[in-house]
This record gives structure tokens, C-alpha cells and sequence, in this order.
């Protein structure tokens, strides 16, 4: 949370100064707790759609929330949109995504309407970098905001960036994939990107495997 509380305060703090103020005592409003998020998927939606706190939303043409089923046993969590995505406002919709698919579909036999995706960050870093930290940080409190409403028993973290900002653990993800990590509030596994897995086919088997503890999990 500290970062979104330090992005709302220098917000707070730059409209005062346009206002014209030099100075202002210490402002009590903003204390961690007091900038909640709301507790109902919609609302969130509303306030990620207007969000303007860090420089991803400078370049995107849609913000990428997140999609699926609410009441999702399993969620999905990737790094962030990447072309295709920034596009049609939905994670998960390009190469990558269409494995993503059939690694949902055709291993855990469910349709993809019924688990629930989402990304680190919401909006498209250019070029596809990867996020920055500062990126990733401050649009966090989302992503564990949905994860508060949505209840999954169980969230796999594609690739290291997702596994790192849900951890904060900078483990490598070839010796942590596969493992099934309780974590305060939830229950984690890490595999392999589907787009790792595009550039390097020989994963797949073990992303599968991955998959079929999913499975079994579930
Ligand atoms: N890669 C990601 O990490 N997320 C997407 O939504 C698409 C590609």
C-alpha cells in the first residue's frame, strides 16, 4: 500500500499547490488504512479505469483489469498487457493468451470463463519491457484487492514477474515452479510464462506438469 499512499499524497500535495499553497501541516487524511479500496469488483474497476498514478497510463489505450469469473477457485496472474491486450482492454488475448487457453482448457479441463485473469500491472509497459518496480508497486493494491474479493484457493503466478511482485521473493522461477506456497492471505503456484514457453517449447512439459498439480489441487 505505500506507494499508492505516496502517489495519492503527491497527488493530494500537487493540487494544493496549484491552488497556490506553499505549506500545508502535516496532512492526517491519508493514513494507510484510510485509503481503503472498495470492497466490490465494480467500484474497483471504476477507480483502475481513471487511474493516472504512474507513466504506463501516459501511453495505454486501454486499461486491462482483468476478466473471468468472480467467484473464480483459481485465478491467473501475469506480468502485464502486452499489444494485443492494450487493444481490446482483456488480458491474455494474444499468442500467449491463446496458451494460456489451452493450458486452462485442455489440462484442467475447465473453460477459461471460469477462472479468473489478471495482470501485475493494468496497463501496457511500452515496447512489452518488463514493469518497472515503481510501476509494479504502486498497481498492486489492485491486484491483492481483487484477489481479497475473488477468493481464489489457488493463484498461479505466470512467470517471475508475477511470482516476485505476489512474493516478493526474487527466487528464480526454474526452482520455485511447481511448488505450492501458502502465503498470508492465499495459496500460490509459479510456472512458467506462456510466452517463456512460445520461445523456449522444451518448458512445456514441465509447465504441464505444473498444470496437473493444479489439477490436483483443485
Ligand atoms: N502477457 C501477460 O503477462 N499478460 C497479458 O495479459 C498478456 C501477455
Amino acid at each position: 500500500m505505500k506507494n499508492l499512499y505516496n502517489a495519492l499524497m503527491l497527488k493530494k500535495l500537487l493540487s494544493l499547490k496549484e491552488l497556490g499553497f506553499n505549506y500545508v501541516e502535516p496532512v492526517q487524511e491519508f493514513k494507510d488504512d484510510n485509503i481503503s479500496l472498495p470492497n466490490d469488483l465494480n467500484s474497483l474497476y471504476q477507480i483502475v479505469l481513471n487511474c493516472h498514478l504512474c507513466e504506463l497510463s501516459k501511453t495505454r489505450q486501454n486499461v486491462v483489469f482483468g476478466e473471468g469469473n468472480v467467484n473464480a477457485d483459481i485465478m491467473f496472474v501475469g506480468e502485464g498487457p502486452g499489444a494485443s491486450e492494450d487493444a481490446q482492454g482483456r488480458p491474455f488475448v494474444g499468442r500467449a493468451g491463446e496458451l494460456l487457453t489451452k493450458m486452462i482448457e485442455n489440462v484442467l479441463y475447465i473453460p477459461r470463463s471460469q477462472v479468473y485473469i489478471a495482470n501485475i500491472v493494468k496497463c501496457r509497459p511500452p515496447q512489452n519491457r518488463t514493469p518497472l518496480p515503481k510501476e509494479a508497486l504502486t498497481c498492486r493494491p489492485y491486484l491483492f484487492k481483487q484477489i481479497e474479493l475473488i477468493k481464489p484457493r489457488l493463484i498461479v503466478a505466470l512467470g517471475s514477474t508475477a511470482y516476485r511482485y505476489l512474493t516478493d521473493d526474487t527466487t528464480p522461477i526454474s526452482r520455485v515452479r511447481g511448488h505450492i506456497i501458502q502465503k498470508e492471505n492465499y495459496k500460490i503456484i509459479p510456472t512458467y510464462h506462456p510466452s517463456y514457453l512460445l520461445r523456449n517449447p522444451s518448458a512445456k512439459k514441465e509447465a504441464y506438469a505444473d498444470m496437473l498439480k493444479v489439477k490436483s489441487f483443485l
